[in-house]
């Protein structure tokens, strides 16, 4: 009997991830066999899980938190945009055997950002809120973009300003806390804190608002999140939560892992359908 090529996304929790429903919808959409489940990977344990999930013919994990670091550690070669990150998101077996590691979060980003929403970010005053890990796994490629700086700001300043030190020999980047924003502008805002989940927002002035622009959080919801709803009461800017950029970092692990790119725009309404 032919076997079926097995993928997984390794996590804890990873009971309410989309990532088993966005996958079997690429399969589907593009005639593929293969089977994608979640698995809960106790805290310590990731190696161990990892390396039996290859040694068994599995084919490609996604990862998420709290394990991206241990993935980073367990991958036998990394991407450049992994290795800047800091993080692995996606682990492919190569013919080789080797296990190839990868972070497909700020392309995601990226392509939900420029092609789903048709926002610019070139030549734009990106400002992002928060300097964790996953401000840490989307700055190389929105600095791909040619904008014309990106702040970070940070509750902690000393983290904002050691990924301003690891980012800008890409760009122009600068490291600040929230207090010290008041004097500048911004056209695009990218919310990268943990803030949201707990329902808090950081404290931000509104003249850092510029007359049009764009909110972007990357935590999303069945309603919209306390900083969307911060930037559309301040101006009339266009706001958008991140489950486009989820769909858009699974597409790009697809696409790594089958060679096809799916079709994300039904498979994003699909997933914000089933969130309502
Ligand atoms: P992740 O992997 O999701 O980025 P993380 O590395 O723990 O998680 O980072 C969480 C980010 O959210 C940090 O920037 C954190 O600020 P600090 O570095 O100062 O801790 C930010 N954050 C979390 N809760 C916050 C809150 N209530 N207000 C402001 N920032 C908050």
């Amino acid at each position: 009997m032919e076997k079926i090529d097995q993928y997984a996304v390794f996590g804890n929790p990873v009971k309410h991830s989309k990532s088993p429903q966005i996958h079997a919808a690429f399969a589907a959409q593009s005639g593929q066999q293969l089977h994608y489940r979640a698995h809960k990977v106790e805290l310590g344990r990731f190696a161990d899980a990892a390396g039996q999930f290859f040694h068994n013919d599995g084919k490609g994990l996604n990862i998420t938190v709290p394990f991206k670091l241990d993935a980073y550690e367990f991958a036998d070669e990394l991407s450049g945009r992994a290795r800047r990150a800091g993080a692995v998101n996606t682990l492919a077996k190569g013919e080789d055997d080797r296990i190839y590691g990868d972070n497909t979060d700020g392309v995601g980003m990226v392509r939900d950002i420029h092609d789903n929403l048709g926002w610019e970010i070139s030549g734009r005053r990106v400002l992002i809120l928060g300097a964790g890990g996953a401000v840490r796994g989307i700055l190389g490629p929105l600095l791909k973009q040619r904008p014309e700086h990106i702040v970070i700001a940070n509750r902690t300043v000393a983290k904002a300003e050691k990924l301003a030190e690891i980012f800008n020999e890409l760009g122009d980047v600068r490291g600040t806390c929230y207090e010290a924003l008041d004097g500048g502008q911004y056209d695009l805002i990218i919310n990268g804190t943990s803030a949201s989940m707990s329902g808090d927002l950081p404290p931000l002035p509104s003249q850092i608002l510029s007359s049009e622009g764009c909110a972007y959080d990357m935590m999303y919801g069945a309603e919209p999140t306390p900083f969307m709803r911060w930037a559309a009461a301040e101006t009339a800017w266009a706001v958008s939560d991140g489950l486009g950029m989820l769909v858009e970092q699974a597409a790009e692990s697809f696409c790594i892992w089958r060679g096809i790119r799916p079709d994300t725009k039904p498979v994003i309404e699909a997933i914000r359908q089933s969130l309502a």
